[in-house]
């Protein structure tokens, strides 16, 4: 789908604990082709202080609905407002941007990585994934087991594994503590993560040690979301790169990380 502006209507808007949202945006245009890892970037309107807009990965997408969802955890003015939009009010998005995540071109065994925020675009991931008859794999982390949202949703598309920090809810300790990570990794022929970047840096280490295929998903502070500021640069073997445009999705052989 070409990108475009569009004044979507917020049809749904569900608290899923203390500091997350999920919001579900009609578009007035037929959605078409959003691939996974693809974002918005929103304008946040009610708020007087905030001038300029958010991204936010596109989290689902119901083609017959003609909707997208939008998973917000609250961390500051931006995404405290736009969490609080009104039911039927009306937002400006621009997507869908940027480049998603490579695709399999037949069946493999993939494992899906995310934590905190960053398990956002990983449901439409694991959909597409699991419709091309991929084995899906889904490690999802967090503090506490509050911070899991929606597994049961995760669960429809694969095997679903958890961490906690504090052990409240599956193993305990960081995503890459995870038991997958010593006696598993093998059998993976491609990762994919999203979240904290000490987290990407993390997989991105325990991927390069089994030599499997691994795209993150960054999240650089971004402004226009389509390559005009050059304020989300990142570092990469082919020199400095927008996340917006050449990204948010990069092989980790590409990034020019200290891992
Ligand atoms: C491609 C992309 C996809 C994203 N997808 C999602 C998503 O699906 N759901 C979601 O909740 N968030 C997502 N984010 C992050 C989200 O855009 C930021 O949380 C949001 O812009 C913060 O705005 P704010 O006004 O609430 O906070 P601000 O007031 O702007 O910032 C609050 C604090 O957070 C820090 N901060 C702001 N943005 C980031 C960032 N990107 N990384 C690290 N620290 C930051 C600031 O430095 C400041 O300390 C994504 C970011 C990118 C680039
Ligand atoms: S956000 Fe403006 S160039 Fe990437």
């Amino acid at each position: 789908m070409r990108k475009s502006v569009q004044n979507m209507k917020v049809v749904a808007n569900l608290r899923l604990n203390d500091d997350h949202y999920l919001l579900q945006l009609n578009a007035p245009d037929q959605l078409e082709n959003i691939y996974p890892g693809q974002f918005a970037n929103i304008q946040v309107d009610q708020s007087q202080s905030v001038f300029l807009r958010r991204p936010f990965s596109i989290h689902t997408i119901d083609y017959q609905k003609n909707t997208i969802s939008i998973l917000i955890k609250e961390i500051g003015e931006g995404t405290r407002t736009l969490s609080h939009t009104p039911i039927d009010s009306y937002l400006s998005v621009i997507f869908p941007l940027g480049n998603g995540f490579t695709l399999p071109a037949s069946k493999e065994n993939v494992l899906l990585v995310g934590g905190g925020c960053g398990v956002a675009p990983l449901l439409h991931l694991a959909q597409v994934l699991n419709r091309d008859l991929n084995d899906v794999n889904i490690l999802l982390g967090g503090r506490s087991e509050i911070d899991l949202v929606e597994l049961d949703q995760y669960a429809k598309y694969g095997k679903i594994y958890t961490t906690t920090e504090d052990g409240s809810y599956g193993e305990k300790g960081f995503v890459t503590d995870h038991s997958i990570f010593s006696i598993e990794l093998d059998q993976f022929t491609r990762i994919y993560c999203c979240g904290p970047e000490p987290m990407m840096k993390a997989v991105a280490t325990k991927a390069k040690t089994k030599s499997v295929f691994c795209e993150v998903s960054l999240e650089n502070t971004m402004a226009c979301g389509f390559g005009v500021c050059l304020c989300c640069v990142t570092e990469t073997i082919q020199g400095h790169k927008c996340v917006c445009t050449d990204g948010p999705v990069f092989n980790i052989n590409q990034l020019k990380w200290q891992i």
